[in-house]
Parts: structure tokens; sequence; C-alpha cells
């Protein structure tokens, strides 16, 4: 088992329906620990950049209007194999296909406004916590990167 880190952003459309607690809890449970939180509305420009690998995609201007809607919860989890322990917890991308009893199956509204976004790799996860954190914003007993 590796620990790793993950970034975790609670969307907007998920923010204002006051699920916070209901997504915490599920992720806590699964032994995922939050090592640092903050909630912000995303800029235009920083909406793109971070979701810039998507952005010849049909897709992409629904996404950057949903993200910049309203402040977003984004926190980073700390756990065993957290990226893919996440994603497990988070369920498929297309809430039609999330397996019941996934955050996305009970809480999104769409698919593009699928309540959460959780790193798909090892390099995401680094790009994605250093794009909205510094190293002072986290707090781990665990492990030191
Ligand atoms: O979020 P995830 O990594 O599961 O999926 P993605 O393929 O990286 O897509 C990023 C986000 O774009 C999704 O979470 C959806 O909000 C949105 N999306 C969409 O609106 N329509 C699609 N056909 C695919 C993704
Ligand atoms: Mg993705």
């Amino acid at each position: 088992m590796t620990i790793e880190r993950t970034l975790s952003i609670i969307k907007p459309h998920a923010v204002e329906k006051k699920i916070i607690g209901k997504i915490f809890d599920r992720l806590e449970c699964a032994e995922l620990t939050i090592i640092g939180c903050k909630m912000l509305q995303l800029t235009l420009c920083q909406a793109r950049e971070f979701y810039a690998e998507h952005q010849d995609k049909i897709f992409f201007q629904n996404l950057i209007q949903c993200m910049i809607s309203g402040p977003s919860l984004i926190s980073v989890l700390e756990g065993e194999n957290a990226i893919q322990s996440y994603r497990q917890l988070m369920g498929a991308t297309n809430p039609i296909h999330a397996i019941s009893g996934t955050i996305r199956a009970d809480y999104a509204d769409s698919l593009t406004e699928n309540a959460i976004h959780g790193s798909d790799s090892s390099i995401s996860s680094t790009r994605e916590i250093n794009f909205f954190f510094s190293c002072y914003e986290l707090f781990s007993k665990k492990y030191q990167l």
C-alpha cells in the first residue's frame, strides 16, 4: 500500500445543495484524511487552466460555466491509495453509469454537474494540488513530500 495525496473539488452546484458534510463524511469513513481545505470561486482563467486537457472537447464551455458559477470547496485528501480510492467513492464520470452508493450516483445533477472532481493519476494529483495549495497549507502527520 502507498500513501498518496489527491485533489478533491466539491463543485459549485453541490456546495449550493449543502452536501459538503455528507461528502466529507463518506471520505473520512473511507480512511481518507483531509489535510488541506479552502473555499473559492474559480475565475474563468483558473477554470480554463485547471481543465486545459479538455479544451478541445465539446463539453468544455459547459464545464467551465459550471465551475465558475459559484464557490467550490477544494481539499487535499491523504491516505492509502488515495487517488484510486477516492475515484471509487466518486463513481463514474457519467452519473447514469455510476454504481449505486457512489457520490456521483447519489448527488450528481447531470453529466457536467456531477458533484465532485478527483485527480486521476499521481501526475495529475501533483499538478492539481500545486495549482491550489502551497506546502504551508497542508497538514500531514503521516507523510512529508
Ligand atoms: O471528472 P472525471 O475525471 O471523472 O472526468 P473527465 O473526463 O476528466 O471530465 C472532466 C469533467 O468534464 C467531468 O467531471 C464532467 O463534469 C465534464 N464532462 C462533461 O460535461 N461531459 C462529458 N462528456 C465528459 C465530461
Ligand atoms: Mg478527470
